[in-house]
């Protein structure tokens, strides 16, 4: 299927009355799931935190695990319970627990808990003690991303502790889990350095009496291109919503948001004309300039407005002048162009669109950045065809 014809129904949505709209094409998130498994044949973790970078938890969440997903992957309690209070059964991590945050909920709704210090692994048996269920537990090591996980130096604490705590039968560690840092280098030697500080580190659990069934370490950019650390399970975020980790290089994903807006205001202004405030772009010659009704407070990076395109018409034309919280300025030149018209503000660059990475190039950023950022007022639609397809 091409671009064109994924989208085909974009062109039917009723977006008139809105703003700017968010199209979520499920079924390239599908697909992107399907490229990864058949690469890894390993079992995945879909990770949905962030409104699934911006492009809907819940729909993604079923998109996922339709696609054949086995895990879903959130940072906050809140996002867990989320799933959990909307149906979902599916094995669920939570990575960003703390021993403040009352953690009843996660454990009786078997929520897998993420325990990077003595502290969060007391809370959760203090839990487990006080309900009676047997809390999920995978425990996180830090192997050199220096971010979350428990320093080395920690380590052999934390699983005794939490061996003491499985006989005691307050909870069970199913996994041992750390998280890569440069796996997007082309030198690999700092995720090897990574991988045998991991396998290190479980001899070190497995020394104090647990047995975690589940390892795992990979990231997209560990999944697409570290087979050595896919372990029992990869955790991929960016790469189900097209994200190619290795700028530059295709693994075959396809972005799976469109943005799409329309001409509110369109004008003829003779050269010499300042646009927007403090005047920072002034048209050379006698120009268009159209109206589009969206701004920072929408996500819209103000960085755009020096090199930031959008396509009207099927041409591309500069975004110019400062972007506002609400609109921004396009300038046409002699294009023709009418109030209504379609304005695509992120699309496929097979068809000559932008997309988040020439977003976040010009801005200076990530597309992740970019896909999570937007949202504001603009509504979201998604595509659902079959999403369950086999690629
Ligand atoms: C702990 C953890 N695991 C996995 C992921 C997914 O990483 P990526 O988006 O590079 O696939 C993230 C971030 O998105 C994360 O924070």
């Amino acid at each position: 299927m091409t671009p064109a014809e994924r989208f085909v129904p974009a062109a039917t949505t009723p977006i008139t009355a809105e703003l700017a709209t968010r199209i979520v094409d499920l079924a390239a998130i599908a697909r992107n799931i399907h490229r990864i498994r058949d690469h890894t044949r390993t079992a995945m973790m879909a990770v949905v935190k962030a409104d699934a970078f911006g492009h809907g938890w819940l729909e993604v969440a079923h998109t996922a695990l339709d696609a054949g997903a086995e895990w879903l992957g959130v940072a906050t309690v809140d996002e867990a319970l989320a799933l959990r209070r909307a149906g979902i059964t599916a094995p669920v991590l939570c990575w960003l627990a703390d021993p403040w945050t009352n953690l009843t909920d996660a454990v009786n709704l078997q929520v897998t808990i993420s325990c990077a210090n003595r502290e969060t692994l007391d809370a959760v048996a203090a839990v487990a003690r006080m309900t009676g269920v047997v809390a999920q537990v995978h425990l996180e090591l830090d192997t050199g991303m220096s971010r979350g996980g428990a320093p080395s130096n920690q380590w052999h604490d934390l699983c005794a502790a939490a061996a003491a705590f499985e006989e005691a039968r307050e909870l069970v560690v199913t996994g041992v889990w750390s998280h890569l840092a440069l796996a997007v280098d082309p030198d690999p030697s700092s995720t090897a350095d990574q991988k045998r500080a991991f396998d290190e580190g479980v001899a070190v659990a497995r020394a104090t009496g647990l047995s975690p069934a589940i390892l795992h370490l990979a990231n997209s950019a560990g999944a697409l291109d570290h087979p050595d650390t896919w372990y029992d399970l990869v955790r991929c975020g960016a790469s189900l919503y097209g994200i190619e980790t290795v700028i530059g290089r295709s693994h075959g994903l396809e972005s799976a948001m469109r943005v799409v807006s329309r001409v509110v205001q369109v004008r003829r202004v003779p050269a010499a004309t300042g646009v927007s405030y403090s005047h920072a772009y002034v048209a050379e010659q006698e120009t268009t300039l159209v109206l589009v009704p969206v701004g920072y407070g929408d996500g819209i990076p103000r960085g755009l407005s020096r090199g930031g395109e959008v396509v009207i018409g099927g041409m591309r034309h500069p975004v110019v002048g400062a972007i506002s919280m609400d609109q921004l300025i396009v300038d046409v030149g002699d294009y023709p162009v009418a109030l209504g018209d379609e304005v695509v503000l992120l699309g496929s660059p097979e068809l000559g669109e932008p997309d988040a990475q020439e977003w976040a190039d010009v801005t200076g950023t990530i597309s992740h950045e970019i896909l999570t950022g937007l949202g504001g007022r603009m509504a979201r639609r998604h595509l659902t065809t079959d999403t369950k397809a086999a690629s």
